[in-house]
């Protein structure tokens, strides 16, 4: 009573500031807190593992929490704990994995998958930031992304998919040389596939020479390498979600050091493109890159964004697809020789493969990198946070949760896929190819944010595999299904992926 009447007595000024306290410490902690609350009590409905109360399903991904853990250990155990969270039971399709007291909810299956994604209101959680690449989009907000969509578009049209395919060959051509000193011994391509990708992507984007900048190129994978673990360490750990609490870890150093370093590197590579076009024609269209697409059109951060965002996610990902799909075919000789009569029939000897209309005509081709990208998804899953409250097969899921669209427990289902962990690529010739739902193949995601890229990703692994298979054939060291993968923002094989080339007499087909 006496604070109310001190109150009232001390006039207007004191009861307007205790007024605007009052809102702020409402909607920005209170509000948000009961909302949070609401949120952890409607999820205990739903399906989950046995968890412990606090720490919920974390001690199973992460056995020794807080203290530090190997990165291997976790990654590997992330995938582990979410294949037994989420699966092809329709029970488990929706279900909740627990991070501490922070509720993921996961989804897979085609039918989930596609009403999900269809819905409007959704967007990518602010977590996706961790990774340091901006407001590329990849992680950007709706309005933001509207605007750059429509402008990156046309980096990817047919007409422009030729200038990409002719660069792609150009470094297949000094790729399949390097292979040369590979033969008849174990090797893992890894190297040799970063390298070729790297270039094809900085040439594309960035105008950079498929053999410039050789040093600045290693030191950039491997800082998307340590960028995209950072990032999810961070990630996983729900308290250096407040960036107050993260920035008192020591980890925290290491992290901002690591950002710091890749907007370094993107201004070396700015740099070395300003000298590169004093002395090239613009006004060739094989001289005009991605950034002259967007320059002009946005600011310098925005261009920074945009590149990096383009190297990072252009990059590891079709080094993943094509490595498995080498792995794949060296432990499967009868598809191999299969795919050899096809590839010969239209690619013998050393015709230039940058044919954009026989490339579409490899049609086993084709069914054999789907059917890795099934098996093998490079990106095992993709994250959206809701803006309001929706219904999935009559479940409310709430607004302001994060949902997980498991990409890899999708690609799984036996339902859709009898025999589901053979390597099969007769599961997409076009007669049983018709009867796999489209959400039930998501490698590249589903609806408005499905990667703007995948026509070109596809394209590339298709080239690289072309020049390997016509010039070698493989057998792989290790057997089909023995390599386990650990999740990291792609899904990464465990141990190397061993194959042994040997080269071949002719690429003519002998009949
Ligand atoms: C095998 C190779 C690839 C795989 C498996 C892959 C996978 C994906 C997936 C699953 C998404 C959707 C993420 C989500 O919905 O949250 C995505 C988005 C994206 N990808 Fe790819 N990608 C590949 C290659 C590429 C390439 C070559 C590029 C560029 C040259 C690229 C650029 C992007 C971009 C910019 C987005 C964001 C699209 C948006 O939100 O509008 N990707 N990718």
């Amino acid at each position: 009573m006496a604070f109310y009447s001190e109150l009232f007595s001390v006039g207007p000024l004191k009861l307007l500031l205790f007024s605007i306290v009052s809102y702020f410490i409402y909607v920005h902690l209170l509000k948000p807190a009961l909302h949070y609350i609401y949120i952890v009590i409607h999820y205990h409905g739903f399906h989950y593992q046995p968890k412990s109360f606090l720490l919920g399903h974390l001690r199973q991904i992460w056995p020794n929490f807080p203290f530090s853990i190997d990165r291997k250990s976790l990654a590997a155990s992330i995938i582990k704990q979410l294949c037994k969270t989420v699966g092809p039971d329709p029970s488990r399709s929706l279900s909740v994995l627990w991070i501490s007291l922070f509720p993921l909810v996961c989804a897979s299956g085609h039918e989930i998958v596609e009403e999900i994604l269809h819905k409007k209101n959704l967007r990518k959680p602010r977590i996706n930031n961790f990774v340091g690449l901006g407001d590329g989009l990849l992680i950007s907000e709706p309005a933001l992304w509207k605007v750059r969509r429509k402008l990156i578009e046309p980096f990817f049209t047919t007409r422009k998919m030729r200038d990409h395919v002719k660069n792609m060959y150009q470094e297949v051509k000094s790729f399949g040389k390097q292979l040369d000193e590979e033969v008849d011994k174990p090797v893992d391509l890894i190297n040799h596939i970063q390298t070729s990708t790297l270039n094809v992507i900085l040439k594309s984007s960035a105008g950079i020479p498929l053999d410039d900048l050789k040093e600045d190129k290693e030191k950039l994978v491997e800082l998307i390498a340590i960028g995209e673990r950072y990032g999810v360490q961070r990630m996983g750990n729900p308290f250096w979600h407040f960036d107050w609490i993260f920035n008192m870890s020591t980890f925290s150093k290491a992290y901002y050091k690591t950002i710091e370093n890749m907007k370094e590197m993107a201004h070396t590579i700015f740099r070395k493109r300003k000298q590169l076009l004093q002395s090239l024609p613009s006004n060739q269209p094989e001289n005009q890159d991605f950034l002259f697409l967007i320059e002009g059109k946005v600011d310098d951060q925005g261009l920074l964004d945009e590149m990096n965002t383009l190297i990072a996610a252009g990059h590891e990902t079709i080094e993943l697809a094509l490595r498995w799909t080498l792995f794949n075919l060296g432990n499967h000789l009868d598809v191999q020789e299969k795919l050899y009569k096809e590839i010969v029939q239209f690619f013998p000897d050393d015709t230039p493969i940058d044919d954009m209309d026989k490339l579409k005509e490899c049609v086993y081709l084709d069914q054999c990198v789907k059917e890795t990208l099934r098996l093998n998804p490079p990106v095992w899953g993709f994250a959206r946070q809701l803006e309001d409250d929706i219904m999935v097969k009559g479940q409310r899921l709430i607004k302001g949760s994060i949902v997980g669209i498991v990409v890899e427990a999708t690609h799984h289902d036996p339902k859709v896929y009898p025999n589901t962990k053979k390597y099969d690529p007769d599961r997409w010739n076009p007669e049983n190819a018709s009867k796999i739902p489209k959400t039930a193949f998501i490698p590249f995601g589903y609806g408005p944010r499905m990667c703007i890229g995948y026509r070109y990703a596809i394209i590339e692994l298709k080239i690289f595999t072309i020049q390997i298979i016509r010039k070698f054939s493989l057998r792989s060291i290790r057997p089909h299904g023995s390599i386990p993968q650990k999740a990291e923002i792609t899904l990464k094989p465990v141990e190397p992926l061993e194959i042994i080339m040997k080269p071949r007499t002719t690429t003519k087909l002998v009949n």
